[in-house]
C-alpha cells in the first residue's frame, strides 16, 4: 500500500512538475561559503522518563510486577490461586530490621492436597514470545526439612501452559535460585504461576521473569525493540530520568540516585509519582523498582552512542503538587548526591563511587560533561538553592556543564524571572519546556533568530506540538503536530549557535498504561512503533550536519514565508549539503534552490520526505508505517535544483558537493 502511494505520488510529481515548471517556482538561496554556526553532536537527543510505563512494564524487561512484594499493598498484581486446595496459607513478612530497602517477603505454607499457587498478572499482562528462552529467578530459604519444590509455568489468556520449569529446595538461607524454560506460544497477556508440590514451607522474595532475549542479550536487561528504536534515532544525548519525577510530589517521593545503583535487591522501590497524578488516567499499580537504575541509564548512554544529561533534585519537590522546600541549611546532601553522582561517572576506581561504578561492570569512565540541576522549578527559591550546587560543582568539578530550570512555560512571568536572573548568572545552559498547540509552534519558529549569541546555551528540554491539552487522550501523534514540530525545528537547527540541544517529549508509551498523551514512541507487551512525530526527530537527527548555512527566499530567513519553513548544513564528514524544508500549506509548492558558491554544477541529491494527505492520521500497531519517510532520487543541474513539495509535507534534500 505504502508502495503504491509512493509510486501515485512520484507519478503525481511528474505530471505537476510539468505544469509547475510553468508556473514561476519560489526561488530559494542556499549560501554554501556561508557559516552561520557549528551543530553540537549533541544537537537532538532523547528524554526519558518514567511516565506511561516506560521503565517498569516497559523498557526495562521484567515481566512480573511487583516481584519483591513492596508495592502499597503487598500483594497487588499477585493471586492466590487454590484449586481442590485443603489447608496451605501465604503470609507476607516483614524484616525492616534486617533489610530497610527491601523489607517484604511471602512466606508460603503449602496445602496438605490440591493445587496450590500463585500467579502474577504481569504489566498488563506479559509479552511472551513463541520458541524463545524465558529466565525465572527467586530469592528464597526453605526451613529445614521442608519438602516444597516450586513449579513454574507460563499460561496463556486462556489458561494453557505455555512454558514449564521446575525447581527443587535449597537450603535455609536467603539465595537466588534460577531456572529457564522455553514458550511454546506468542501471547501478549499471559501470566506466570508458581504452584508450590511438596510438605512443608518456603519463603519467597525477588520473583523474577526476563526474556533471554533483550538489548546485547544483557541479562536482567532492557526491551531490545524498544532500545533499537531509541539507537536508530542516533541521539545526541539522553535525558534521564526525567521530568518531574525527578522532583517528586513531595520530596520523600523525589528521585535519589544513589537508591538505584548497586545490587538489583537491595534498590529500594518508591511509588511512581504518575500514580495517581491524573484522576482520569489512575494508574494505581506505578511503582520504581529502580531495575533501570542510573548504572542502566548511563550504560544506555554509551550504547545509543548518546552523551549522558542526568537531571537532579535541587532541594525542591514538583510544585505543580506539595511545592515542597529543602532548608537551605539542610541542603548539603542533596549537593553532595550531585558531586557524588560525577564521582560515579567519571571518577578513578580508587574512588568510593567509581569504585562501585567498577563493580558494577564498568570501570572506564561514563564521560559525564553536563547535569541539570532541578527540572521544572520557578521562583527565587529556585536559584537561592542553585546557587548552592553551583558554588560546589564548579569549585571541584569547574568544566562541568550545568542545565537550569526555566520553569514549565516559555513565556510566562514565572519564565521571565528565571531567564533574567540566570542571564545574569552566566549561567551555562537554559532548559526550555513547550507543551503548546501545532500553531504555537509555526508562529515560534523564529523564537531564537533574536536570543543573544554572547548568553547561555539553550536546551529545548521538554517540547511537544499538543493539539487538545493534556492528558485526555484528544492530543494525538498526528501529522498536523509532527508537521508543526519539523517547521519549529528548522527554526532550532538555524539557531543551532544558540540552541545546542532538543528533546521530544515524553519519549515513551504503553498504550494501556499511559498518563500522557502525546508521546513519541507507542508500544504495548509484544510490539512498538514510532509515531509520526518520531520520524520528524528521526531525520533531524540522522540528517545532522556539522555547521549551518544560509536559506533565504527573497533575501530572509525561511521561517514562515508562503508557509515555507527551512534550515540547511553541510555535512563535513561526507561533503554533503542538506537542505531541509517543511510545507506547511496544503498545495503542493514548486521550489527552485540555487546552490550559490558551489564549485560544480550538475549532481544526483537524495531526497527524503514525510508526507499525509490526512493531517489528522496517525501510525498505529496496524499501520506503523502511515507516516513515515519515503525516498527518491532528485538532479541538481547547473547549481539549481527544481523540485515539487508536497502538501503539508516535510523534505530532506542532501546533495553530495
Ligand atoms: O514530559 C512530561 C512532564 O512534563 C515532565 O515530567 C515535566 O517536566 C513536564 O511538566
Amino acid at each position: 500500500m505504502k508502495q503504491l502511494k509512493c509510486i501515485f505520488r512520484v507519478a503525481l510529481l511528474m505530471v505537476t512538475g510539468f505544469f509547475a515548471a510553468a508556473q514561476s517556482p519560489k526561488n530559494i538561496t542556499v549560501k554554501l561559503d556561508g557559516h552561520k554556526a557549528d551543530i553540537k553532536q549533541t544537537m537532538w537527543g532523547i528524554f526519558f522518563e518514567d511516565i506511561n510505563l516506560a521503565a517498569d512494564g516497559g523498557i526495562y524487561a521484567e515481566l512480573v510486577k511487583n516481584r519483591s512484594f513492596e508495592f502499597t499493598t503487598p500483594l497487588m498484581g499477585w493471586k492466590e490461586q487454590r484449586k481442590g486446595v485443603v489447608g496451605g496459607s501465604l503470609w507476607v513478612l516483614n524484616r525492616s530490621a534486617s533489610n530497610q530497602n527491601n523489607p517484604r517477603y511471602i512466606r508460603i505454607q503449602n496445602a496438605l492436597s490440591g493445587n496450590y499457587g500463585i500467579t502474577n498478572e504481569g504489566f498488563r499482562g506479559m509479552g511472551i514470545v513463541k520458541d524463545k528462552q524465558y529466565d525465572f529467578s527467586v530469592w528464597a530459604r526453605w526451613p529445614k526439612g521442608s519438602k516444597v519444590k516450586l513449579r513454574i509455568e507460563l499460561v496463556n489468556a486462556k489458561g494453557e501452559i505455555m512454558g514449564t520449569a521446575r525447581l527443587a529446595g535449597g537450603t535455609d538461607e536467603w539465595k537466588k535460585y534460577a531456572v529457564s524454560f522455553m514458550s511454546t506460544a506468542t501471547e501478549p497477556r499471559a501470566e506466570l504461576a508458581v504452584w508450590f508440590e511438596g510438605k512443608g514451607s518456603v519463603d519467597l522474595d525477588m520473583i523474577s521473569l526476563f526474556p533471554k532475549d533483550t538489548w546485547k542479550s544483557r541479562p536482567g536487561g532492557l526491551r531490545a525493540d524498544l532500545v533499537q528504536l531509541l539507537a536508530d534515532l542516533k541521539p545526541g544525548f539522553i535525558r534521564f530520568p526525567g521530568g518531574c519525577i525527578v522532583e517528586g510530589r513531595d520530596l520523600a517521593n523525589r528521585y535519589q540516585w544513589k537508591k538505584t545503583v548497586g545490587k538489583i535487591e537491595d534498590r529500594e522501590l518508591i511509588i511512581n509519582r504518575w500514580n495517581t497524578e491524573f484522576a482520569n488516567r489512575s494508574t494505581p499499580d506505578y511503582f520504581q523498582s529502580f531495575g533501570l537504575g542510573f548504572y542502566e541509564y548511563f550504560l544506555l548512554a554509551e550504547d545509543i552512542g548518546a552523551s549522558p544529561l542526568p537531571i537532579l533534585n535541587c532541594g525542591m519537590a514538583c510544585q505543580f503538587n506539595t511545592a515542597e522546600l529543602v532548608p537551605t541549611d539542610q541542603l548539603d546532601p542533596y549537593v553532595q548526591d550531585a558531586l557524588d553522582l560525577i564521582e560515579f561517572a567519571n571518577g578513578s576506581t580508587q574512588t568510593k563511587w567509581g569504585r562501585l561504578r567498577a563493580a558494577m561492570g564498568h570501570p572506564a569512565p561514563f564521560h559525564l560533561k553536563m547535569m541539570g540541576v532541578g527540572n521544572e522549578q520557578w521562583g527565587p527559591q529556585y536559584i537561592e538553592r542553585f546557587t548552592y550546587f553551583a558554588k560546589a560543582i564548579k569549585q571541584k568539578y569547574p568544566s562541568m556543564q550545568l542545565v537550569n530550570s526555566v520553569g514549565p512555560n516559555p513565556d510566562d512571568d514565572r519564565f521571565h524571572f528565571l531567564n533574567d536572573t540566570l542571564r545574569k548568572m552566566k549561567a551555562d545552559i537554559l532548559d526550555e519546556h513547550y507543551y503548546k498547540p501545532p500553531e504555537w509552534f509555526l508562529q515560534n519558529a523564529k523564537r531564537y533568530d533574536d536570543y543573544d549569541r554572547k548568553g547561555p546555551k539553550i536546551f529545548a528540554g521538554e517540547y511537544a506540538a499538543h493539539s487538545a491539552g493534556i492528558p485526555n487522550g484528544k492530543t494525538k501523534n498526528n501529522w498536523r503536530s509532527a508537521l508543526a514540530e519539523a517547521a519549529f525545528m528548522t527554526g532550532l537547527e538555524r539557531n543551532a549557535d544558540v540552541v545546542n540541544m532538543a528533546s521530544y517529549a515524553p519519549l515513551l508509551a504503553h498504550v494501556d498504561g499511559w498518563q500522557w498523551s502525546p508521546d513519541l514512541i507507542w508500544f504495548d507487551n509484544l510490539q512498538s512503533y514510532g509515531s509520526p512525530n518520531y520520524y520528524v526527530q528521526k531525520l533531524f537527527s540522522n540528517n545532522r550536519g556539522s555547521y549551518v548555512v544560509p536559506v533565504e527566499m527573497n533575501q530572509q530567513v525561511m521561517a514562515g514565508q508562503d508557509s515555507l519553513y527551512a534550515s540547511a548544513s553541510i555535512d563535513k564528514g561526507t561533503n554533503e549539503l542538506i537542505i531541509k524544508i517543511a510545507n506547511t500549506v496544503g498545495k503542493e509548492q514548486s521550489v527552485s534552490f540555487n546552490l550559490d558558491g558551489w564549485k560544480k554544477t550538475d549532481a544526483n541529491a537524495a531526497f527524503t520526505y514525510l508526507h499525509s494527505d490526512d493531517m489528522n492520521a496517525v501510525n498505529s500497531f496496524g499501520m506503523p508505517l502511515e507516516v513515515a519517510p519515503v525516498s527518491k532520487e532528485v538532479e541538481v543541474k547547473n547549481k539549481v535544483l527544481n523540485t515539487i513539495l508536497l502538501p503539508n509535507s516535510f523534505s530532506v534534500i542532501r546533495v553530495t558537493l
